[in-house]
């Protein structure tokens, strides 16, 4: 079958379709139904079905051979370590690990939250927690107190564990006091604090609360896994939604599964056995699907990889990696590709690295522009695949599905619609535009299995932000262009979610910070392109009157207190003062207007523009302060 007709029958008959798909993983018990609806009238997909995600991604492989086969590659150039975990030794210390949860009393349908770097132990926390059914919830290292707090109110885990520390290039980032801060601000407590000492940096240890990893690894007996319901959760994911308040994602464990399986084959192309590696981090979900649960439920090897693609310790590494472990499949965020192409724009430091056995490159996080597509394709000789896809989906919904047919590759477009992904590009009134014609990307609504069940705890919120916005779909908060041969051209969010180095973050929740400074009276914080990292955050104010400060003054404050609040990842490194913002005349800030002055985009401001005049001297100010496209000088 080819990939048109393949993608025919996935919408033709759905049930039948996943149903053969589910065939493809090992179930304690087959699902009774397929698809069905809940109480709550959301689509459930594979109940009655029993399996272990844990027992999946381990045990499965070592009854059936892979045992001595690698599963786990550790590859620190911030620490100068490499390890390998055959997937039997993955399976001993994951039970063991799991042994140490169950000794805190950690039992199904609890919550952990994980607060680690790239280290293998984060591995076997999260695979020991899936053998246990306690859902876990992985905060990104990059994330402050205030964030994580936020989530530990959220998800009330039980149990937090963490490691002492991270590095991020040659910098030592201290956890510990991140954690005893956000505890202290957090309203629920956790039972038990379990800290992974990591050499270069020692945690101080709370009497009473904090354990430490290794004293009670040592005195651990392995764990069995449990047989979880398909609709049981696996974990839950926050990611950036338009308010402060994240949105946790739930990830079920019988459709998360299939799904896994069904990606690595259908469209990575991927075969068992053979080295994945995806660049990212495990605390966003392209580290969950592809660093951890797909390449071993698909009975490859992964690689974990604690490092940036430059500096640690140059531009080479992703291409010595890639040669060292004869990376077949590789995939990581197009940022990563132009910060590499910054500090060799012609590639030499390739020529020392044989990447011949490199099948495809992946990239996604935020759009491929077509010169980093072209310098990626020279260098690599290989198909270079953008596709689209979000935390919800936990898997591609755009993408070229390798594993059936290699379609052609458009450059600028993510490619075609997945299987399962109904996918339609709408007027705000839900009606389909014509082809080539910008609008909203609207999926049909169920979606396949693996995608988002729900949010934790939050029934009311998942209906108005996916369901309400566009009735009968889901609403993915992306604008898209379709042209005639079914390619998606992704155009990038209609809400105030900025892309910044691949990352997902929320101008909204940056707003909330920045109008909570005294002198300020009112703020916009828009995304505006940036070279590297796709997108940037800027931060636009109005000072209270008569407050006499100095703007530079205000402006590192203003850097501090977000970087204090949500955390370096959000990168927000600039705020400038202005007179007045552009609004409408009910006083609806006109950000996309403002974002396009700064990206030199053209724009026809709205007839309820209260005063036109201020986007001349919005667009003035932004030249001269060199902000965005505006800013450069051509
Ligand atoms: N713990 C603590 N701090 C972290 C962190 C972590 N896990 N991850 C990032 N940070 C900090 C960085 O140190 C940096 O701080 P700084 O302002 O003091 O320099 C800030 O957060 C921004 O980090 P980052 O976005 O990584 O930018 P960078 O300038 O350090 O590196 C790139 C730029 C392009 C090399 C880097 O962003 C990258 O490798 N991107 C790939 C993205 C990716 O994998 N995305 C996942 C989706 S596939
Ligand atoms: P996240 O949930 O962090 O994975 O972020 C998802 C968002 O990233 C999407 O809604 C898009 O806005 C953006 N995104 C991801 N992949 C792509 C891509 N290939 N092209 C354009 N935007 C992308």
């Amino acid at each position: 079958m080819n990939y048109q007709e393949y993608y025919q029958s996935s919408l033709e008959a759905p049930e039948q379709f996943w149903e053969e798909q589910a065939k493809s993983i090992d179930w304690f018990k087959f699902p009774d139904s397929i698809l069905s609806t809940d109480e709550e009238g959301l689509a459930r997909w594979y109940r009655g079905g029993q399996l272990n995600t844990c027992y999946l991604a381990l045990d499965y492989q070592v009854n059936n051979g892979r045992g001595a086969q690698t599963a786990l590659i550790y590859d620190s150039p911030v620490t100068n370590t490499k390890e390998t975990y055959s997937y039997q030794e993955l399976l001993e210390e994951t039970a063991l690990f799991a042994g140490v949860l169950q000794g805190l009393g950690v039992e199904k349908g609890d919550r952990v939250i994980i607060y680690m770097p790239m280290i293998p132990q984060v591995v076997f926390a999260m695979l020991a927690c899936a053998r246990l059914g306690a859902v876990h919830s992985v905060v990104f290292g990059g994330f402050a107190a205030h964030e994580l707090a936020i989530r530990i109110d959220d998800a009330t885990p039980k149990v937090l564990l963490m490691a002492s520390g991270g590095i991020e290039v040659n910098k030592i980032i201290p956890y510990k006091p991140i954690i005893d801060a956000a505890l202290e601000e957090a309203t629920h407590q956790p039972q038990a604090c379990v800290v992974y000492q990591r050499a270069f940096v020692k945690a101080d240890m709370q009497v009473g609360r904090d354990l430490d990893w290794e004293q009670l690894r040592s005195k651990a007996s392995p764990a069995n896994y449990v047989k979880l319901e398909a609709t049981d959760p696996l974990y839950i994911l926050y990611t950036s939604g338009t308010t402060g308040q994240p949105k946790g994602i739930v990830r079920d464990n019988g459709g998360h599964a299939v799904a896994m399986h069904f990606s690595m084959k259908n469209i990575y192309g991927a075969l068992p056995g053979e080295v994945y590696w995806a660049a990212s981090d495990v605390g966003w979900v392209v580290g969950h699907s592809y660093i951890v649960y797909a390449p071993l439920i698909y009975g490859c090897t992964t690689v974990l990889f604690e490092g940036k693609p430059i500096k640690t310790p140059d531009a080479s590494t992703f291409w010595r990696v890639i040669n060292e472990y004869d990376v077949k499949v590789f995939f990581t965020a197009p940022t990563a590709f132009r910060a590499i192409k910054k500090e060799d724009p012609s590639g030499q430091l390739k020529k020392q690295y044989d990447t011949s056995g490199l099948r495809y490159l992946f990239l996604a996080g935020e759009r491929t522009d077509i010169a980093t597509l072209e310098w990626c394709e020279q260098l690599l000789k290989v198909p270079v695949i953008d596709h689209w896809w979000q935390t919800e989906s936990g898997f591609p919904m755009i993408a070229n599905m390798t594993g059936i047919d290699l379609q052609k590759i458009k450059p600028g477009s993510a490619g075609q619609a997945v299987c399962g992904f109904d996918i339609d590009i709408v007027d705000e009134k839900g009606q389909p535009v014509t082809a080539n014609e910008e609008g909203i990307l609207a999926i049909k609504y169920p979606l396949p299995p693996g995608c988002l069940p729900n949010l934790w705890n939050d029934t009311a919120r998942f209906k108005s932000s996916y369901l309400a916005p566009l009735p009968g779909y889901y609403f993915a908060g992306d604008g898209a262009y379709v042209d005639e041969e079914g390619y998606l051209f992704i155009t990038g969010r209609i809400d105030d979610i900025i892309n910044v180095a691949g990352h997902r973050l929320s101008t909204a929740e940056m707003e909330e910070v920045v109008a909570s400074h005294p002198a300020i009276a009112e703020c916009a914080v828009v995304g505006v392109a940036d070279d590297l990292k796709g997108q940037i955050p800027v931060g636009f104010f109005i000072m209270k009157s008569g407050v006499m400060c100095e703007e530079s003054n205000i402006e590192q404050e203003l850097i501090k207190m977000v970087r204090e609040t949500i955390g370096p990842v959000a990168a927000f490194k600039r705020a400038v003062s202005v007179e007045r913002l552009p609004k409408t005349r009910s006083g609806k800030i006109l950000r996309k207007i403002m974002r396009a002055i700064a990206d030199k985009q053209t724009f026809s401001p709205p007839s309820t523009i209260e005063d036109i005049s201020v986007l001349t001297e919005l667009e003035r100010l932004m030249r001269n302060k060199k902000i965005g496209r505006i800013g450069k000088i051509d």
